[in-house]
């Protein structure tokens, strides 16, 4: 059977965005987008374009920009906010209006103060609304992932009939486990009437670590689109990571999965996001962090030098990364030593590299990391006492 497609949503521009201190302005996310479709992404969710007059200018802007992905803004299910957004996405070639409302209990009787009742018919007369604008419609059901089943398929029934042609599932709070959050997809695929005629989406947050496991089995059981940010930039702890659903699926062929992602450009967009929000990336971030290809440890390095595949996983050429790095500290062992002087001219074997290794240990013990200028230092000290 040939591989599903799974369409990448990214929401670093809107959802992304949100965080305190990232505000980017409407140059920067003009060059952010632009890099966004190199990349390959399928949906660029622009931003929010009734929440403010520069909001709607990106997302105007960002719309006569783009050619080949869609551009999404998104709205509340309110009517000012839906025609707001369709006026900013006048100019795009393939606009997506994302319209939807709260739909787990807490939302609806204390943030919305209303009925299940009331909130389907906002819902659907805001697709309808949205439908009357642009061909393509996004739902979304805020705090999915603590909605009961049956009202969220009602729900999804009731916008599919109004023409809603994407279905959003977020987990907006992040409470989901993966196991779960699965399990939601697969009830409404399998008891959402008219569900085959449209896109199911994931939208997960990382409250608990768990935004890209909850994607993945989100995929895994149906749902064609992932929703996502470049370096996981989100509300609190931040959304699904589009680095790392990607090389998930990237990393593992039996799960028939493919995306339409430029992997090789992955770090780059990494390093201009972080740039651009002035939001460090952790160096221990999975695929695009500082530290994702270093080694330290001597038993690591021995096996790495032998044959790259023992430690890793993912070639960093893969991912638009450096080479992998021997990096030197008191926990590495004499092959990472020998390894790394070969690399700057000097060979040293048996007892001269046993001598060399024991002034390398008491360095490295005073140091966090031993540089190359350091082993430069060294070998001219063996020198004087050799
Ligand atoms: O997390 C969420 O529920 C959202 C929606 C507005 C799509 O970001
Ligand atoms: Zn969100």
């Amino acid at each position: 059977m040939g591989a599903h497609n799974i369409q990448i949503f990214d929401t670093t521009l809107r959802d992304g965005e949100q965080v305190p201190g990232c505000k980017l302005n409407k140059e920067e996310k003009l060059v952010i987008a632009r890099q966004l479709e190199l990349l390959g992404v399928d949906v660029i969710e622009a931003g929010f374009p009734v929440s403010s007059p520069g909001d709607f200018a990106a997302v105007e802007a960002i719309a006569a920009q783009t050619r080949e992905a869609t551009v999404c803004g998104l709205t509340r299910a309110v009517e000012n906010d839906i025609r707001v957004a369709a006026d900013a996405l006048r100019n795009a070639r393939y606009p997506r209006i994302h319209t939807g409302i709260g739909t787990s209990e807490l939302h609806v009787l204390h943030k919305l103060r209303t009925t299940q009742e009331d909130v389907v018919a906002r819902a659907v007369a805001a697709v309808k609304l949205a439908k009357s604008f642009v061909e393509d419609v996004e739902f979304y059901a805020e705090d999915a992932g603590r909605t009961d089943n049956e009202f969220l398929a009602r729900v999804c029934e009731a916008v599919i009939k109004a023409g809603a042609t994407v279905l959003n599932i977020p987990d907006t709070t992040g409470y989901c486990l993966p196991s779960e959050y699965g399990a939601k997809i697969k009830y409404l695929a399998d008891n959402v009437r008219g569900i085959e005629n449209v896109t199911l989406s994931t939208h997960c947050h990382n409250d608990l670590g768990m935004a890209t496991a909850n994607s993945i089995a989100g995929v895994i059981n149906g749902a064609r689109q992932i929703e996502c940010t470049i370096n996981g930039v989100g509300e609190r702890a931040g959304n699904t990571a589009l680095e790392e659903v990607v090389m998930v699926l990237r990393q593992h062929p039996d799960l028939n999965l493919t995306t339409g992602i430029n992997t090789k450009l992955l770090t780059e967009t990494s390093a201009m996001v972080s740039h651009l929000m002035q939001m460090p990336v952790q160096a221990n971030k999975a695929i695009v962090g500082a530290n994702a290809f270093a080694h330290s440890s001597g038993i690591h390095q021995d096996g790495v030098i032998k044959h790259r595949a023992t430690y890793e996983i993912i070639d960093p050429q893969e991912v638009g990364a450096p080479d992998s790095a021997i990096v030197l500290t008191a926990r590495s062992g004499r092959a990472a030593l020998a390894y790394r002087l070969q690399k700057l001219g000097y060979a040293f074997g048996g007892q001269s590299l046993n001598k060399a290794y024991a002034s390398f240990l008491v360095l490295a013990d005073c140091q966090k990391e031993v540089q190359d200028h350091d082993l430069h230092a060294l070998v001219e000290q063996e020198k004087l006492v050799a």
